[in-house]
């Protein structure tokens, strides 16, 4: 059995994440969506939490399931039996990517698959959403209808937070 993992913070997932997803259960016969930190950036939304909506997101496809991990991707794929890691890829990330890449691949030998992002999802990124929703923008687009909710009531419980510390 072919088992992939899809790693992210997924901070949060977007709909450029979950057609990844999507196409990767359709290549292989089990996908693990591995929900990870990313050290150099600042969570909106805690690992747990992040958990929960990708679980309830993919639940309508039978072969994926939702798994928190930390430390090393490869450490991670060792010990799931992951054959390989499926990431989408966009223009932007190409050089960030490639070098995750060999360097897992370094590790441990384990391979990189890049499906190329959709068209309509390839200016989406999760930092992006988080930066447009905090500062006011409509996020609605980007993210299943949950998810965009959440994202906007937190951002403003934020702000609100912040007000009541000045
Ligand atoms: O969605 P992101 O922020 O691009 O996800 C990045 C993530 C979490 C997949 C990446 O930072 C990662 O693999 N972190 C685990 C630590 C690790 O293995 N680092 C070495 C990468 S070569």
């Amino acid at each position: 059995m072919t088992r992939a993992v899809c790693p992210g913070s997924f901070d949060p997932v977007t709909h450029g994440h979950l057609d990844v997803i999507h196409r990767t259960a359709r290549i292989v016969e089990h996908v693990v969506v591995a929900v990870g930190t990313n050290i150099s950036k600042n969570a909106l939304f805690a690992p747990e939490e992040r958990v929960e909506m990708l679980t309830e997101e993919c639940a309508q496809w039978s072969n994926v399931e939702v798994r928190l991990f930390g430390g090393l991707l490869v450490e991670f794929c060792a010990a799931n039996d992951i054959d390989v890691i499926s990431k989408g890829l966009r223009a932007t990330d190409f050089g960030y990517e490639l070098q995750m890449a060999q360097m897992n691949r370094q590790l441990t030998g384990v391979d990189t698959l890049f499906l190329p992002t959709a068209p309509q999802w390839a200016f989406v990124s999760s930092s992006l959403v988080r930066e447009v929703a905090t500062l006011g923008g409509d996020v609605t687009p980007f993210l299943p209808e949950k998810i965009a909710a959440r994202t906007m009531a937190r951002v403003a419980s934020r702000h609100t937070g912040a007000a009541n510390q000045m």
